[in-house]
């Protein structure tokens, strides 16, 4: 039976990239500011919010947890903090969708509350790994209960007595950092989350723009409990990962100049743009400045030839989206690009591992997964149908791949772009992208 809610994208192939635009907001940003706007004291005013599902699942909870959210209305939101401890109970329990992110941050910020509460998820939310925040938070004496599995849902329980760690990440995971330090509000003494490489500190930087203390040395960050976050405004610069698309689009296809504006350039996200600019790609930085705390520029991107690359493992944390854009720059370079040290890929919103490789090679292209990473031969796209899994980047990466394809490209399963790139088709295809949304009729049509 075909899914009212399934969408299939159809890539024409041919198109360049040209003109000047904005992506949506920053998805990461925008979640933080939602929490953080919440538990603050005072009012917090979003401009440039992501009006995509996964930051409107995080809003919708906390409006759940009685704190009064006006917006969204054109990227604008108004936040009435409750402060640290204001948040109510929820009636039902949380389906935060298919957002990990807003699952692993509140799990550690629902630990220290005086209710009990339930996160829940959709299908492909609902197999990702929980433990990595579950076992850390359990050390500060929160208890949460999982499947057997370690997933989703979690049922954390309200009244825990919250004491402070020091915790090394066997991981880098911006997701398991942020949970900890979340939790670490409500904790007795201090909270201190090494990481084992730099991952996005977008937390720790909201959480100073809010006044709360927060110490950082040598790959340490360090909190203590009980402070008082002080509201305020946040713009939300525009998503590097989202931007992601068009860079590697506009590197790929022949005669393209592209200016993406606004787009947040915090040191921590920016690996697309040294990965890209090792295989050869032209990216200009225009306007380096800095909005709220966060730093931003405009960028320009012209076509460029490019070539395979080994993959610097220290830069992995800082691309970690944007690898399935990357995959097909690679299927598009002069050579062999080799991927390791990204594990990571194997648990998110799909096994991005597996399922580009499957789409890659149904594409003609020759790529290998290993159990860490990947390996592409560059070569020339066919057309064909790819299946992206629900998952929104490989869904956007393989509409790219259209701008080189020698046949149409069909990418099934793709609602869930939605949730971080509202407006991708519309946007892709003023740019210059031959990109159509097919409906449930010309889909059973087998047009
Ligand atoms: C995110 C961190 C990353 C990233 C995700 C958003 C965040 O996950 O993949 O899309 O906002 O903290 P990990 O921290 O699990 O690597």
């Amino acid at each position: 039976m075909t899914d009212p809610q399934d969408v299939t994208l159809r890539v024409e192939p041919g198109g360049r990239l040209q003109g000047c635009c904005r992506v949506p907001g920053d998805k990461s940003i925008s979640h933080r500011a939602i929490m953080l706007g919440a538990l603050a004291e005072g009012d917090t005013r979003i401009t440039g919010f992501l009006e995509g599902e996964d930051c409107l699942a995080t809003l919708k909870a906390f409006r759940a947890m009685g704190v009064e959210i006006k917006g969204p209305e054109h990227g604008e939101v108004h936040v009435s903090g409750v402060g640290l401890h204001g948040l109510k109970a929820p009636q039902r329990p949380l389906d935060v969708g298919n957002s990990g992110t807003s699952m692993r941050l509140m799990a550690g910020l629902l630990s220290g509350q005086a209710f009990d509460s339930i996160l829940t998820g959709d299908a492909s939310l609902t197999r990702r790994p929980m433990r990595r925040v579950t076992e850390p938070l359990a050390r500060m004496g929160a208890r949460i209960r999982t499947s057997d599995e370690g997933t989703p849902p979690l049922h954390i329980q309200g009244r825990a007595s919250l004491q402070g760690v020091d915790y090394r990440m066997p991981i880098a995971s911006a997701q398991v950092k942020s949970s900890l330090l979340l939790a670490g509000l409500y904790a007795q003494g201090q909270t201190c989350v090494t990481e084992p490489a730099p991952t996005r500190d977008h937390t720790e930087r909201m959480l100073s723009g809010f006044g709360y203390r927060v110490q950082r040395h040598d790959g340490c960050v360090c909190l203590r409990g009980e402070g008082r976050l002080q509201g305020g405004a946040i713009d939300v610069p525009a998503d590097i990962s989202s931007a992601a698309f068009f860079l590697v689009g506009a590197s790929i296809a022949a005669d393209c100049q592209l200016r993406l504006e606004h787009v947040g350039m915090n040191p921590t996200r920016t690996g697309i743009i040294d990965i890209l600019r090792l295989m050869g790609a032209h990216i200009q930085v225009e306007n380096p400045r800095e909005v709220g705390g966060e730093p931003v520029a405009d960028l320009r991107v012209q076509s460029a030839p490019l070539r395979g690359v080994r993959i610097p493992p220290e830069l992995v944390p800082l691309a970690i989206d944007e690898f399935p854009a990357l995959f097909v720059a690679a299927a598009c370079a002069q050579g062999e690009t080799v991927l390791t040290d990204a594990e990571e890929l194997r648990v998110k919103e799909s096994d991005r591992i597996q399922v580009m490789a499957e789409g890659l090679n149904t594409l003609g292209i020759q790529a290998r997964p290993t159990p860490d990473g990947i390996v592409i031969e560059g070569g020339s796209f066919t057309g064909g149908t790819v299946n992206s899994h629900g998952d929104h980047r490989v869904a956007m990466s393989f509409a790219m791949a259209g701008l080189r394809a020698q046949a149409p490209i069909r990418i099934l399963h793709c609602a869930n772009v939605n949730t971080s790139f509202p407006g991708f088709v519309d946007l892709a295809a003023r740019m210059g992208l031959h990109i159509q949304q097919q409906d449930i009729q010309q889909q059973e049509g087998g047009a």
